[in-house]
């Protein structure tokens, strides 16, 4: 059987993604319930963080631990591919020795290049265009506390980045419409736009774009690695913020999420985690659920 990968939901077909999403869900209550499961006994993650993290790192240790298996954590700082080694190489010899690879890196292409050159399943845990995993635990939030998000109404609002790139993808996975709100010089990439432009608009006012949505999401302004635009950007994006009198334009029942961290007082105001339409840390927690779900589909194939 062909090693399977997810480096975008593009991996995996809408049905297999549903399946996904009920099997987390499935996971989390009987985690909850103190059911012990050992479906990756003796499995092992290879988990390479090029970029920071708080919760891909903990919740691929922590889901890797709770499944009887176990995770590695690789830096640049105290690996060879910090000092160079090629990822052709650094992937041939890591797909030997473990059983998953799950990669936080820069330029998309270096996962592209891995899981050429790799013998078992790796997984996008963010690159500078996307970020999968964070859509799945999106949407096993949004079907905990909604169900279907068949036919709905989404709206990004702010920078057209790796997660705006996932959410359009997720648009065409999940069958929802998305409305992208975002300031001139920002906006997400023109052949994702032309691939999904049945599902996609996009609009330079955030009222616009929010009016009657069912879900609002938003992200950091300067994602990491833009360190040094932080300046441009605040300036750019500050007409962005979601904060209560935006919310007040979405659906009476809208809900709120990001992808965290979050920086209050930029693209949301100080109150907005609190406000009754965040599910922010449901969203946060379902990262755990929807990966240990990803970890079974991809390591455990036709089980
Ligand atoms: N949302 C997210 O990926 O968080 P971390 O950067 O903490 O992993
Ligand atoms: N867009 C952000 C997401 C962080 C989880 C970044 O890439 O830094």
């Amino acid at each position: 059987m062909a090693v399977r990968h997810f480096l975008t939901l593009a991996d995996l077909s809408p049905t297999e993604l549903s399946d996904l999403l009920d099997h987390a869900i499935a996971l989390k209550k009987s985690h909850q319930s103190g059911v012990v499961r050992d479906s990756l006994k003796n499995r092992v993650l290879a988990m390479i963080f090029e970029k920071s993290s708080t919760r891909t790192r903990v919740s691929f240790e922590a889901g890797m631990a709770q499944l009887g298996g176990s995770a590695l954590f690789l830096s640049p700082r105290d690996t060879q591919l910090g000092r160079g080694e090629p990822v052709e190489d650094s992937a041939r010899v890591i797909s030997r020795m473990a059983d998953g690879v799950m990669i936080r890196t820069f330029e998309h292409k270096i996962v592209e290049t891995f899981a050429h050159y790799s013998r078992v399943p790796v997984i996008n845990a963010l690159t500078d265009d996307f970020h999968p995993c964070q859509l799945l635990a999106d949407m096993q939030t949004w079907r905990e506390h909604r169900g279907s998000i068949k036919g709905a109404r989404v709206a990004w609002v702010g920078d057209g980045n790796n997660m705006c790139h996932s959410y359009i993808m997720a648009a065409e996975q999940f069958d929802f419409q998305l409305a992208v709100a975002c300031p001139a010089g920002y906006e997400p990439d023109p052949a994702l736009l032309n691939a999904h432009g049945d599902r996609v608009q996009v609009f330079s006012n955030p009222e616009e774009a929010v009016s009657g949505a069912h879900l609002i999401a938003t992200d950091v302004w300067a994602s990491m690695g833009q360190e040094d635009e932080q300046g441009a950007r605040l300036k750019a994006f500050a007409p962005y913020q979601v904060n209560p009198a935006l919310m007040q334009l979405a659906d009476k029942d809208a809900l709120f999420m990001h992808c965290l961290p979050a920086h209050r007082g930029e693209e949301i105001s100080a109150d907005m985690l609190e406000h009754r339409s965040a599910v922010v840390w449901d969203e946060a927690e379902n990262r755990l659920h929807a990966q240990k779900a990803l970890l079974e589909f991809l390591l455990l194939p036709g089980v």
